[in-house]
């Protein structure tokens, strides 16, 4: 198992991982019309575009991209974690938050932020952080209800 910084080459990986985790795992708590929304905005050229402004790192297993990481260190925040579906509850996900947390704390942030999916509260409620209120992310036409939740780091 490896975490590296991604590269553009691995944006199709990306995308593919993201499309399986909203139509597999945010499919369980989202009603489809959000799901078919969110599903369409996952392209090339998004994740191309949020490459200039913000850090993504991806976890390998035998030179195979299971899962990604994208944040902030200018504001502290993680705007996701996506496993693939069918690695989900191998400790991943875990790794690839302690490398944003431990990326955060050599950079010197107190406080770490993130919206958090409904499905996975739990998930960042083990790595430490609490509940901070309700939040929704715009879609085109619509928006998915998250969670705000936050972290202080000592
Ligand atoms: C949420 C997600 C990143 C977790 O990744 P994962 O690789 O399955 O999680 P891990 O195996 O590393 O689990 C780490 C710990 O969290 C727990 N955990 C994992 N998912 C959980 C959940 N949804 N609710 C409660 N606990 C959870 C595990 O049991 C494990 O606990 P342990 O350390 O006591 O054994 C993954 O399920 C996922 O990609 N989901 C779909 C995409 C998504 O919604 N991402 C969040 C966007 S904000």
């Amino acid at each position: 198992m490896t975490i590296r910084i991604a590269k553009k080459d691995d944006i199709p990986a990306i995308v593919q991982i993201h499309k399986q985790c909203v139509g597999l795992v945010n499919a369980l708590v989202y009603p489809p019309y959000v799901i078919n929304e969110w599903t369409t905005q996952i392209t090339h050229n998004a994740v191309a575009e949020q490459f200039l402004n913000s850090k993504w790192i991806v976890i390998e297993e035998k030179c195979h991209i299971v899962g990604f990481a994208q944040y902030s260190l200018d504001s502290c925040e993680l705007y996701q974690i996506q496993v693939l579906p069918s690695y989900e509850g191998l400790g991943y996900g875990k790794k690839l938050y302690l490398f944003f947390e431990n990326d955060c704390r050599y950079r010197g942030c107190k406080l770490l932020r993130l919206n958090a999916t409904l499905n996975a509260i739990g998930f960042y409620k083990k790595m430490g952080f609490r509940e901070g209120g309700h939040v929704s992310f715009p879609l085109a036409t619509t928006s998915c209800e998250m969670v705000r939740m936050i972290k202080r780091l000592s």
